[in-house]
């Protein structure tokens, strides 16, 4: 009977992989068409094309609106790109990831090539030739070197840059999508709820994960809040640079420390918050981490749910191409991935995607109320709805991805210099983030307490048990945090 279930398991996962085959090699080709429709529909209607990341790499940063950038790398450090734009000069880091994608095809002759040359055992080892470039060099940066053209583009390139038409074509033009645009200040959109005054002595940010909104916690925490809570804490859930109704700049890479510097600028600046707590989901246990190592000595709690932490083994030269990998891994199946290797791979399909869902939420969630579906809340698909392309794919890339040599660091700040508990919550049965991912977490942080919640998912970790959760955080905001609370606790 065992024999038979694993038989039957090991069938399913070659089904997978054939079909996974050849979907995506067929989405490979659909992105390379849809490249040149894009590009034609760009030039028609905005008279003019921002490169996108299949062009060479220095075209494509070079696209910023309103200002330009030049990508500069050195060997083995990780890629940065010099942004010039009228008021600014930064260094910044943007992900190898967009720009180098390989196909699946010549990955898996890649692949297959290597296992080859290892077997057959000749060719001599070390060798490089141009035919068969030796490993290390292939996982590099193809094609990038600062040269000449650098020189060229800050003596000529940089006066006369149009910005980009905001919003673009393909993104929505509706009164929500464009609010930012009214105000002058430029700060993230956040809903804040709790004490009114300053001077209170703690406040507690939360920062929402990957197309989601800030109402993916004040539809579900807020109201649960006690009393108490409400009247001595300030309550903040900031709308990431992109996402909901905050400000999203055609000319923003969408970086980690864009991000970072947005939340302590709408947040930490405006509201004269000294120490706080931070409460965070998904790609935002990221922001919260860089956010936290920034203020060590402000941070009161961490509580991460779902944290999408993937260490990369010792030697791996290509950190971020190795997280990718791991976080759209190319498969049809489980469904949750086949979308996130869809928004990972391909810049052209996932902007067809967006245009499709973005740029018409308000069809959306009409049919929605329309058809009254009560299963999904529409705040979540509000979330999912509202954003720009650019902002989810650079977000996408330079924040999980391109991140990955970072993390370790940060985790080790936590670890050594900061005291704040670190709670972390997650669902048993998340498709999209394995749990090993926490526990990884812990393996770095040992005072870090994982909290599985039983039967969960990546969303329904907090969506549908908002009241014991609620009252988990205040425990944790109290520092009366008794040691098992609903659920088993590993240690
Ligand atoms: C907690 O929040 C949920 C979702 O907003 C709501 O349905 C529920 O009534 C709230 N519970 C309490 C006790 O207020
Ligand atoms: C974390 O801190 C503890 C106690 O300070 C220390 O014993 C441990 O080695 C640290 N762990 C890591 C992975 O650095
Ligand atoms: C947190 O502390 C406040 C006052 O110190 C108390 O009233 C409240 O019940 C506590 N909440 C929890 C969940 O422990
Ligand atoms: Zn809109």
């Amino acid at each position: 009977m065992a024999l038979v279930r694993s038989a039957s398991l090991a069938f399913g996962v070659v089904i997978n992989v054939a079909v996974s085959f050849v979907v995506f090699s067929f989405l490979d080709l659909l992105d390379r068409a849809l490249c040149y429709v894009y590009r034609a529909a760009d030039y028609m209607i905005e008279s003019e094309w921002k490169p996108c990341y299949c062009s060479s790499p220095l075209e494509a940063i070079d696209g910023g609106g309103g200002g330009s950038s030049i990508l500069v790398t050195g060997q083995g450090e990780p890629a940065k790109v010099v942004r010039l734009s009228s008021s600014r000069l930064q260094l910044e880091d943007v992900s190898d990831t967009l720009y180098s994608r390989p196909p699946l095809v010549a990955d898996v002759s890649k692949a297959t090539i290597r296992r080859l040359s290892r077997g057959g055992g000749g060719g001599g080892s070390g060798s490089c030739s141009p035919v068969r470039p030796c490993h290390k060099a292939r996982t590099g940066r193809p094609g990038l070197r600062v040269s000449s053209d650098i020189v060229e583009m800050l003596k000529g390139r940089i006066v006369g840059m149009k910005p980009q038409p905001s919003p673009r074509w393909s993104d929505c033009s509706c009164k929500v999508c464009t609010s930012w645009t009214a105000s002058t200040a430029k700060s993230l959109f956040v809903r804040s709820a709790g004490a009114k005054a300053a001077g209170m002595e703690e406040d507690v940010i939360f920062i929402h994960g990957f197309i989601s909104s800030s109402r993916f916690w004040s539809e579900t925490v807020y109201p649960n809040l006690s009393e108490t809570a409400k009247s001595t804490r300030r309550f903040f859930a900031v709308d990431l640079l992109g996402f909901g109704r905050s400000p999203r700049p055609t000319d923003s890479l969408y970086t980690l420390s864009e991000h970072v510097e947005m939340i302590e600028k709408s947040v930490l600046d405006t509201h004269k918050v000294k120490s706080f707590h931070v409460v965070a989901h998904s790609l935002g246990c990221i922001l919260a981490l860089a956010l936290a190592v920034r203020h060590p000595q402000s941070v009161k709690s961490l509580t991460l749910l779902a944290p999408p932490y993937y260490p990369v083994p010792e030697g791996e030269v290509a950190k971020s191409q190795y997280v990718m990998r791991k976080v759209a891994p190319r498969r049809v199946w489980p469904l949750i991935a086949f979308g996130a290797s869809i928004a990972s791979w391909y810049e052209h399909i996932s902007r067809t995607v967006c245009l499709l869902i973005c740029k018409n939420h308000r069809l959306w969630e009409f049919l929605h109320k329309l058809l009254s579906i009560n299963s999904i809340p529409m705040f979540l698909l509000e979330g999912f709805f509202c954003h720009t392309h650019d902002a989810a794919w650079h977000t996408l890339h330079n924040v999980i991805c391109g991140t990955a040599g970072k993390i370790d660091g940060y985790l080790d700040t936590v670890n050594d210099s900061m005291k704040c508990e670190v709670n972390i919550f997650h669902g048993e049965h998340d498709e999209l983030i394995p749990l090993e991912c926490s526990y990884n977490v812990q393996r770095k942080v040992p005072r870090a307490k994982v909290r599985v919640v039983e039967k969960e998912d990546h969303i329904t970790v907090l969506v549908g048990r908002e009241k014991a959760f609620v009252t988990e955080l205040e425990r944790i905001w109290n520092g009366s945090d008794s040691s098992v609370i609903n659920g088993h606790q590993e240690s």
